[in-house]
């Protein structure tokens, strides 16, 4: 680990953290959802309060155990998620959006069980896109000392244009930090060990800083567990927000 679990290194500061995957209802019983299984989320709350933060976690449709001393709210689909993230997010020091929200759900959901009436019938659903929480979080910022992470989940033939592909969402989304995930094939979603690259926003502030050590031109690639992958997040986290 690049930082002992005992190093309390982010004693008083407070983080907001969602894991899980959003569900949107097609009906009372059916839903668009995702893969996500909150594990790496729920990783990320351990390792920060074992470093010593108040953490306040958001999860949607996680099925796991509290992690202990961190406060949960429950949630199922991405505008309930925006609600609390939003809720939170103006006392938090760090943020990590780590919960893969659906980025789409039905324009209405069936308030009765849809039926089928025939061997023929088919069914269109029209799906109209969800707000992106992590965006709206940059922009209504409040606090400039406020570190804001990002997830990414790319499919890519090769790193390089994982890379890419994080680079521009990272862009994109104003993000200070962006943990990049190549996913498919069975990769990360659901398992206890994954793969990453942290992707650090270029900082104006350029000259006055420390040199860097490399991992914002050349990310290269972590693998492990997700609890050890936590500590590198919180470490990557908690060095943008010294510098602050
Ligand atoms: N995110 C969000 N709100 C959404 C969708 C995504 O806050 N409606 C956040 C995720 O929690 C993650 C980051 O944005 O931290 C990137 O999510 P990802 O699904 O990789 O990117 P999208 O912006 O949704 O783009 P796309 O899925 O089209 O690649
Ligand atoms: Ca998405």
């Amino acid at each position: 680990l690049a930082a002992p679990a005992s190093a309390r290194d982010l004693a008083g500061l407070r983080v907001l953290i969602s894991a899980g995957g959003t569900r949107e209802p097609i009906d009372p019983v059916r839903f668009i959802g995702n893969a996500s299984s909150g594990l790496m989320g729920y990783a990320l709350a351990r390792a920060a309060v074992l470093r010593g933060a108040k953490v306040q976690l958001v999860a949607a449709n996680v099925e796991l155990p509290d992690p202990a001393a961190a406060a949960v709210s429950v949630v199922g689909t991405t505008a309930e998620l925006q609600e609390q993230m939003l809720k939170y997010a103006a006392e938090a020091d760090i943020i990590v959006m780590s919960a893969a929200p659906a980025d789409f759900r039905p324009e209405t959901a069936a308030g009765q069980k849809i039926k089928k009436t025939s061997a023929e019938q088919e069914l269109d659903l029209h799906l109209v896109q969800n707000p992106d929480i992590l965006l709206r979080l940059v922009t209504e910022r409040t606090d400039p000392d406020q570190v804001i992470v990002g997830f990414a989940a790319e499919t890519a033939p090769d790193p390089e244009q994982l890379i890419e592909l994080g680079r521009a969402k990272l862009a994109r989304k104003g993000c200070d930090l962006l943990v990049l995930n190549a996913v498919g094939g069975g990769r990360v979603f659901g398992r206890s060990d994954s793969e990453i690259r942290l992707l650090v926003a270029d900082t104006d502030s350029g000259a006055d800083d420390a040199p860097d050590d490399g991992a914002a031109s050349q990310p290269h690639a972590v693998a492990g567990s997700k609890d050890l992958l936590a500590h590198h997040i919180w470490d990557a986290a908690g060095k943008i927000r010294s510098r602050r």
